[in-house]
């Protein structure tokens, strides 16, 4: 078995049987995700955990009339397509027992300030493609899916509903100055005990060695 194994056994779970999920093991794994890495230890995220069945369900639908709406606004048939033909990839947590949903926090960057101030708009926008900030937040939830797995759960990040992101935050109720929902995942007992992962690139392609 691979010292890596924890790694290797994640996967993006999209069925979950109907299981609740302890108290106890939710807290550890967002205490798990607020280990993770962040610049100048900025912990710049929050984390709100619906568990409440109907309120799962009404976030799906939120997304799908947003969906549809968004749908009605194409004007190209193929941008139409290209938007429903996800619907399910953006609904289907709607069975699971849990859905977390990740908050970013804002991240001063003082450099891009004085770039800004001094018109090198360019500059600037070199560091803000980087998205520091968002990176705090990447490194968080990849701890907690890796932590989820390890204790025996199905997560999937999802960041394709985040066009509704405005309406969930409204239906939600839930305000901290200067947060907003970047991304979510379910959590739940995953339905197949098989699972598996789409292939990778083989690792020369991604990978340059500098000696
Ligand atoms: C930033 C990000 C956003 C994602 N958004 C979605 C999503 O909205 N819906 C979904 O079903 N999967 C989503 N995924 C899951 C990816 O499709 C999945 O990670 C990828 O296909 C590799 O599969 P694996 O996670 O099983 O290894 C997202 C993954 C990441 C990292």
């Amino acid at each position: 078995m691979s010292k890596l194994s924890f790694v290797y056994n994640r996967h993006s779970v999209r069925k979950f049987k109907k299981f609740a999920v302890a108290e106890e093991d939710i807290r550890e794994i967002i205490k798990a995700a607020t280990y993770a890495p962040s610049g100048k230890n900025a912990q710049n995220w929050h984390f709100v955990v619906i568990k409440n069945e109907g309120k799962i369900n009404k976030i799906a639908e939120i997304i799908e009339d947003k969906t549809h709406e968004l749908a009605k606004l194409a004007d190209k048939e193929d941008l139409k397509k290209n938007l429903l033909k996800y619907l399910h990839y953006h609904t289907f947590f709607k069975y699971a027992p849990v859905l977390i949903l990740v908050f970013a926090g804002p991240y001063p960057i003082p450099a891009c300030d004085i770039l800004m101030a001094a018109n090198k708009t360019e500059e600037a926008n070199r560091i803000l493609k980087a998205a520091p900030g968002i990176q705090n937040i990447g490194a968080a939830m990849e701890n907690l899916l890796l932590a989820a797995a390890s204790l025996g759960y199905g997560t999937c990040w999802m960041t394709g509903p985040n066009y509704a992101t405005s309406e969930i935050e409204q239906y939600i109720g839930f305000k901290k100055e200067g947060y907003s929902l970047v991304a979510m995942t379910p959590l739940g007992v995953p339905e197949e005990s098989e699972l598996k992962s789409p292939t990778r690139k083989e690792l020369d392609e991604v990978l340059t060695i500098i000696d």
